[in-house]
């Protein structure tokens, strides 16, 4: 097996309303029992996605350097294995609705979601991370989250920083965005992991249907919308450094700056 052979997936799960410390034992459970290289779980894993009220989420949320993190950290250091799940984090006076990794040598990054959705914006300060990629071993991984998916911008940055897979922690309840990401990954070449979540919570029906989708634009697989499923593959990720097209076309090579307003 070539050491570009890494075991990726996704972990589509419900989530606890509220219930942090049950969300966050279910995040190291599953992180014990199954062998994978990187795991990516659902936006907002540990809190849950509905609140009416600013100060009742940002009682709940938590910063990036919490000791609640410590034993899940622990756990990546001593199996080898990196993880990114959503969570509510608070910094000072500020609510973020972001994603962190924690990395099989215990390094924690945090990105902050760029573009905030609907009541979002009621709850959550606006990301200010941008978006960047973390080296794992010899892949290079970016984080969006959600609604991200509907700017290509984002997508599209991460891959021109050198992104070979984007872990996107979601709680989709459109139906739109996991065949949009089949384009994203195309047109960018790159591998994406949408880990969405099932359930209920207020009026939001959260859809399920989590996917693989290959630097090609091939989809791995797709969970089905109201059931559970830890899916974890083989994906090989040196194919997503190949950006031509044909002989004639690459695809970032032929890009056409001048054209394009920012
Ligand atoms: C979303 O961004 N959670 C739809």
């Amino acid at each position: 097996m070539s050491r570009c052979q890494y075991r990726v997936g996704f972990s589509q799960i419900k989530i606890h309303h509220k219930d942090v410390e049950k969300n966050i034992e279910k995040i190291e459970r599953i992180t014990k029992e199954k062998m994978f290289d990187l795991l990516v779980f659902p936006e907002l894993s540990t809190t849950g996605y509905h609140f009416e009220k600013r100060k009742d989420l940002k009682k709940i949320s938590l910063q990036k350097d919490d000791e609640i993190f410590d034993s899940l950290e622990k756990l990546c250091r001593d199996e080898c294995k990196s993880v990114v799940f959503g969570f509510s984090e608070k910094d000072g006076e500020n609510v973020y609705n972001s994603a962190m990794m924690i990395t099989f040598e215990g390094k924690r990054y945090v990105y902050r979601k760029t573009h905030l959705f609907f009541k979002e914006k009621k709850l959550f300060d606006k990301g200010d991370s941008g978006f960047f990629v973390v080296k794992l071993k010899d892949i290079n991984v970016g984080m969006m989250i959600c609604f991200d998916w509907i700017f290509p911008e984002a997508a599209r940055t991460l891959a021109l920083k050198g992104a070979q897979l984007i872990a996107h922690p979601s709680n989709l309840v459109m139906p739109y965005c996991q065949n949009a990401m089949i384009t994203r990954s195309l047109e960018n070449r790159i591998f994406s992991i949408t880990s969405n979540r099932i359930g209920r919570e207020g009026d939001y029906n959260f859809t399920g249907k989590s996917q693989i989708v290959s630097s090609d634009g091939r989809i791995i697989h797709r969970a089905k919308s109201s059931t559970e499923e830890v899916f974890i593959t083989y994906v090989d990720l040196k194919k997503a450094k190949n950006k031509k097209i044909n002989d004639r076309n690459d695809l970032f090579k032929d890009r056409r700056n001048e054209f394009y307003v920012c």
